[in-house]
């Protein structure tokens, strides 16, 4: 019997077709094309040279610095020469839509000239999101659209005092010497004018200026940019196929989809199950990306003490495809990286599981990794992902057997469906019973286990024979002498288990000792920490607030069983226990043990003792006794509001209807205005998003995690904190100043509002599988359709369009970028407030009527309009200004 998984001719072979599919993959329509670039392989549309690509705009250039090779890798550029393109996760370009950039450009400033402009403008290109730092100095920058004088996100770069170049001006681009340009929404091209102080005559170089480039250049780079393609020789898809001429996506199982922003182009997308480029004659296959033989020697097999058995692996050919090869970014620390945000902390061939650990505060636990070319192969397990199943390839059983030379099962291994909860994911290798090891691994593969070296596995007068796969007991004669040598092992044997037992007892009590001193070390830690807050805000808190002993609390989580873990926040994991008086209670454990972490949590005993709103989760008490104090709440049964939008979508289980919606998001902003004017300090909540939005059996909703929180003095309006929130949810003006204030919780409550609206999650992937910010999707499609066109169609059934109409209108308003632009909560809660009471058609128990809110906003005959814009914008000559600039740019970067 062979232990090794494939034989020698079978290895040949699959060289062989490797070696064909690399030298024959159809990736440009002409045979003389170069297919790559250094190490980067670039696919058709795409192409270098004339005729290798399909419209002017996918005209790339290789630039490898010139003969002395001044660029190693070499870049690859776009034909407008500034904007580099940087390859996908896979090695390639031309696989993924959304592509990342760097645009780096210098203008060199005369004597004279008042004003200089730069512009990126690729008709088949669309910036999905951008980021620029612009050196030089005494000049205004201005995100300028013709014909108007307005600006999204102005700023003004001042000289320095002193000599400074530009590199040290960059480190901080701060508005001296250097000033950040945030492109906040998608654009189909932008043009940015820098307008000189003094009008331009500065002529000669003062001696400031001596030796830095900065008094006369202006200097254009990226700190992060994507941009977007499309096929745009048709409008649409169906005017392409209707035409029939040059239709783009001739693969066989690919379909075409419309721009979904701007109706300029088309795209194509291998149908689901297929992967590869929709652009060529069959460029879309099932997956063909797992080859079962390792090409190097020697790889190394652990990343600090987590090990990368086979089909994983570090380096180039040491893996089974490339998605399973994993980076090892810092061995001593074993940080083996999955994606940007998550960190393997096990892998496990056995069940074809992999564990997650979040590295960022981040968290989505619903994405896989994207390499291009990929099919995703990895599945969560839930909402709260600490460890993922995986597949070999996206094959059934009886496809993957039929290709003997990239079947991944090896001997005395047999082949198993992975299922996950959105469907079929693939199919994994398990060693046969009787035999274990890594199946995937043709080096130490599926083994027998000699069952016989474990004891006592046949009667005590049968002798163990080993088989493969199996074992069987045979009955001896043999049986002198055994009498006394049991008689004299269990003598000794005793004697040996009597002292070991009296030491373990002195050790257990010793250890008992050491622990009882720790938890008071603890206690007394946390205590002090706690009480000094509690004292600089409140007196009465502490009556409310119970202190539990970690005994109490293991007993209610049965020794925090792993069954009972709820969830993971940002700051924390989440358990369910049950006190001894029958409360059920959620207790949250912080993963993390540094001291900001333990503050975070003293924070948020501060915050919420001193709280008692209907709509904000409550807090029976904490812990002291461990390092980190552990929090005990009222348990809120029925899950986040996350949750229940989106898992709905999947199982069709239990919808909110429109009515529970809008009472939540009523709530929920309720307990928003609530924190921001609280009597002593406005607490901003710096967390809002729809997974902290809990409900409870009547579905009524909760708002919870403080972690992140602030407690502000009333009379201070803004204060600078590091950055805290989560992606999709942040305030994008918070995120560029650092500046927090209250609109900052405006901005996410938004998003939720989006998420009820759209039902769909705050960064979604799309039908390419490209991630998209749900906000930036939100108001690009609001300016170019009706809003009722892109609302769930749960929603459209149950809302009628005003309602649909004053909700989405409000959400734009609370995503503005201007912080001052943006509604007050309690301006937010009494248009809610409203519409929910001309719903429930019974306005006599809502305080504030139709008339009083008009009073409070200024006259206007137009309800809704007034309502919803709130006082700056109608007030504010140059906020006026921004918003008809805002329709214009919308208007002007249409289709000509
Ligand atoms: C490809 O290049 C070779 C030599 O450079 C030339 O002889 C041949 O005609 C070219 N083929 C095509 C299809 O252009
Ligand atoms: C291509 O990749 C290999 C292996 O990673 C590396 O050794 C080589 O230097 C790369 N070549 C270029 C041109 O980047
Ligand atoms: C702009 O500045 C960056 C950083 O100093 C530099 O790498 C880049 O080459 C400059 N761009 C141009 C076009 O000179
Ligand atoms: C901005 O950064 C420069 C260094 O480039 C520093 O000298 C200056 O103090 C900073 N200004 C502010 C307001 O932080
Ligand atoms: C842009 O400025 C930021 C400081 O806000 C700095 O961290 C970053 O490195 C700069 N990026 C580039 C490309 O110069
Ligand atoms: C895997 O293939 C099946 C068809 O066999 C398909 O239904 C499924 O969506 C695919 N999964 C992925 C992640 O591509
Ligand atoms: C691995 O991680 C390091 C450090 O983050 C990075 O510099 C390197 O490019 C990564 N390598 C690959 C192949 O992703
Ligand atoms: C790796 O991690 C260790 C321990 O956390 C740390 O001391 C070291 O600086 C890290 N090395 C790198 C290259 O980041
Ligand atoms: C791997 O997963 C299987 C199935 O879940 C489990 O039985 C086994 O104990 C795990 N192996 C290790 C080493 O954790």
């Amino acid at each position: 019997m062979s232990r090794h998984c494939v034989t020698l001719p079978v290895i040949i072979f699959g060289l062989l077709q490797m070696a064909v599919a690399l030298y024959s993959n159809p990736s440009s329509t002409h045979p003389n094309c170069t297919e790559r670039c250094g190490n980067v392989s670039i696919q058709y549309p795409f192409g270098i040279g004339s005729g290798c690509f399909r419209q002017p705009d996918f005209s790339l250039t290789c630039d490898d610095g010139g003969g002395g090779g001044g660029n190693q890798p070499p870049k690859i550029f776009l034909h407008d020469g500034i904007t580099e393109v940087l390859p996908d996760s896979g090695g390639t370009v031309g696989l993924s839509r959304l592509i990342d950039v760097a645009i780096s450009h210098t203008i060199f400033m005369a004597p004279g000239i008042p004003s200089y402009n730069f512009s990126w403008n690729l008709s088949s290109f669309t910036m999905f999101d951008g980021s620029f730092n612009v050196t030089g100095c005494d000049f205004d920058i201005y995100i300028q659209e013709p014909g108007t004088n307005g600006s999204l996100w102005p700023c003004t770069n001042r000289c320095p005092q002193s000599i400074t170049t530009e590199t040290v001006a960059r480190h901080d681009c701060n508005g001296t010497g250097c000033c950040i340009v945030y492109l906040g929404i998608s654009v189909r091209d932008f043009q940015l004018k820098f307008v000189r102080h003094d009008n331009g005559a500065r002529g000669d170089h003062d001696a400031l200026s001596n030796g830095s480039a900065l008094w006369d250049t202006i200097n254009i780079t990226s700190n992060w940019a994507q941009i977007y393609w499309d096929i745009d020789d048709q409008p649409t898809c169906a005017r392409a196929k209707e035409k029939n001429i040059n239709y783009a996506c001739v693969s066989n199982h690919s379909q075409c989809f419309d721009d979904e922003v701007f109706d300029v182009g088309y795209r194509c997308a291998c149908n689901s199950g297929y992967v590869g480029n929709p652009f060529v004659v069959d460029g879309c296959k099932r997956d063909e990306g797992y080859s079962p033989n390792q090409l190097k020697e020697n790889c190394s097999r652990s990343c600090g003490n987590i090990s990368v058995p086979y089909p994983f692996g570090l380096e180039e050919g040491c893996s089974a495809r490339k998605l399973f090869k994993l980076n090892c970014t810092n061995a001593t620390a074993s940080m083996l990286q999955f994606d940007d945000d998550r960190v393997v902390a096990f892998i496990n061939v056995t069940g074809s599981l992999v564990g997650i650990r979040f590295t960022s505060q981040f968290e989505d636990g619903q994405l896989g990794i994207y390499v291009s070319g990929e099919p995703d192969l990895f599945m969560g397990l839930g909402e709260s992902v600490v460890s993922m199943h995986w597949a070999a390839a996206n094959l059934t059983c009886d496809e993957a057997l039929k290709n003997k030379s990239q079947y991944a099962c090896c001997s005395n291994s047999k082949c198993l469906g992975v299922n996950s909860k959105d469907g079929y994911i693939g199919y994994r290798c398990k060693c046969l019973d009787g035999f274990q090891g890594n199946p995937y691994s043709i080096s130490d593969g599926c083994e027998d286990i000699d069952e016989c070296k474990t004891q006592h596995i046949c009667k005590e007068n049968e002798v163990c024979n080993n088989v493969a796969g199996s074992y069987y007991c045979t009955k001896t004669t043999k049986q002198q002498g055994l009498v006394l040598g049991v008689i004299i092992g269990l003598c000794v044997g005793f004697g040996i288990l009597v002292s070991c037992l009296g030491g373990m007892l002195v050790i257990r009590r010793w250890k008992r000792d050491i622990q009882k001193q720790l938890r008071r070390k603890y206690f007394r830690k946390n205590q002090g920490l706690l009480l000094e807050q509690l004292i600089s805000s409140d007196e009465n808190a502490r009556n409310n607030t119970k202190i539990f002993s970690l005994e109490e609390l293991k007993k209610a989580t049965n020794d925090f069983d792993t069954s009972r873990i709820l969830g993971r926040g940002g700051h924390g994991m989440v358990y369910k226990g049950i006190l001894s008086d029958q409360r059920v209670v959620a207790i949250k454990i912080s993963k993390i043990m540094e001291q900001g972490e333990i503050d975070s949590f003293i924070n948020e005993v501060a915050i919420l003792s001193q709280i008692n709103h209907r709509n904000i989760v409550r807090l029976f008490g904490c812990c002291l006794e461990t390092e980190v104090p552990l929090l005990v709440y009222d348990f809120v049964s029925n899950g986040s509001l996350f949750e229940i939008l989106h898992a709905a979508e999947a199982s069709n289980d239990f919808q909110l209807s429109w009515d529970d919606c809008l009472r939540i998001a009523l709530e929920a902003a309720g307990a928003l205005y609530y924190l921001h004017s609280s009597a002593s300090v406005s607490i901003f909540h710096r967390d809002v998003k729809s997974s902290n939005i809990l409900l409870d059996g009547n579905y009524t909703a909760k708002v919870s995690d403080f972690g992140a929180s602030r407690l502000v003095p009333i009379d201070q309006t803004h204060v600078v904190t590091n950055i805290q929130g989560t992606f999709g949810y942040l305030d994008p003006e918070y995120y560029h100043t650092g500046q927090l204030n209250e609109k900052s919780d405006v901005y996410s409550f938004g998003v939720v509002l989006v998420e009820l609206l759209l039902r769909k999650k705050p960064v979604f992937t799309n039908e390419t599988g490209t991630k998209q910010n749900l906000s930036n999707y939100f108001l690009w499609e609001k300016k170019m359709k009706p809003v009722t066109e892109i609302v769930a169609s749960q929603v459209l059934e149950e809302a009628t369009e005003e309602e649909i109409n004053m909700v989405a209108s409000l959400a734009e308003k609370c995503l503005r970028l201007r912080h001052e632009e943006r509604p007050t909560m309690k301006l937010v809660e009494m248009t809610l407030q409203f519409l929910r009471a001309e719903r429930l058609n019974s306005s006599s128990d809502v305080p504030a009527s139709k008339q009083e809110v008009e009073e409070l906003l200024g006259t206007s005959t137009s309800y809704s309009d007034t309502l919803l814009d709130n006082k700056a914008a109608t007030t504010s000559q140059q906020s006026k200004g921004y918003y008809s600039l805002e329709q214009e740019f919308a208007s002007t970067t249409l289709p000509r």
